[in-house]
């Protein structure tokens, strides 16, 4: 199995399977109850595209867009990084605090002496319909924002907006015609191509230089073991000014 290998962990159901039979009133509601269904959603690992664009990156300010149980913020924040993390779901974001929270804590073991290492990330409740950064940054990363109840379009605009100048943007998404072969994927829109992320971002303008835009392949396992290959979009971009 390569690093990104069946390890990985967006290989439950994208299309967020409902435990009650009442619809969810928010996306804040769905998310909890989802995230709620199991105690790990996720591999608890960094996204495999996010450490092979990101590990030559010199750290500075960090967002990091549906940041769920935060092993990618987590993982920025042992490299340097200074990270804002945004969620809808309040039990993902408690989630990731508690992971950070043991990470620290094992790191000031390791620093014997140390004494206890201040967190470096914010985790911040958001909902992407209404929002706003409130600043701008060094690295914007997103990481399969995929929701049956989420247009990606109008968070992955204003995400593309909080990249300072000379900073990177990093979208990472499943390829529609390269899904899981589980899970319950009704919506083939959520997902998106790299070709629509750059005409949707307008990021074929002189203000940004497309570093990477492609389909790539990897190994994946599903929420009972099985494997398959599977299709990510891979999007990085420097914005020029
Ligand atoms: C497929 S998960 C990906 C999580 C994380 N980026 C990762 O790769 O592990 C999608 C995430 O988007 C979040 N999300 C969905 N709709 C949202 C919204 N309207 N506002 C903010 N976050 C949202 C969910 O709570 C969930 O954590």
């Amino acid at each position: 199995m390569t690093q990104q290998g069946a390890d990985h962990h967006h290989e439950t159901d994208d299309g967020g399977t409902r435990l009650s039979d009442q619809p969810p009133q928010s996306a804040a509601q769905a998310w909890d109850e989802r995230y709620s269904s199991k105690p790990k959603l996720w591999s608890g690992k960094p996204n495999p595209q996010l450490v092979r664009e990101g590990a030559g990156l010199r750290p500075g300010k960090a967002l990091d867009v549906g940041c769920g149980e935060g092993a990618d913020a987590i993982w920025l924040a042992q490299r340097g990084w200074t990270v804002t993390a945004v969620d809808v779901s309040a039990v993902a974001l408690e989630r990731a605090a508690t992971h950070e929270k043991a990470a620290l804590d094992r790191e000031s073991v390791h620093a014997e002496g140390a004494g206890e290492i201040p967190s470096r990330i914010h985790w911040e409740p958001c909902d992407l319909e209404q929002w706003q950064p409130a600043g701008t940054y060094d690295l914007v990363s997103s990481q399969f924002l995929h929701s049956p109840d989420l247009a990606w379009q109008g968070p992955l605009r204003t995400a593309a907006a909080a990249v300072k100048p000379g900073g990177t943007l990093l979208i990472v998404g499943h390829h529609p015609d390269r899904l899981p072969p589980w899970g319950n994927h009704t919506k083939p829109e959520m997902f998106y191509t790299p070709t629509q992320l750059v005409e949707e971002l307008g990021l074929d303008s002189p203000h940004w230089q497309v570093e990477v835009n492609t389909t790539r392949e990897r190994g994946a396992a599903g929420p009972d073991g099985e494997e398959a290959i599977i299709g990510d979009t891979v999007l990085r971009a420097t914005r020029l000014a």
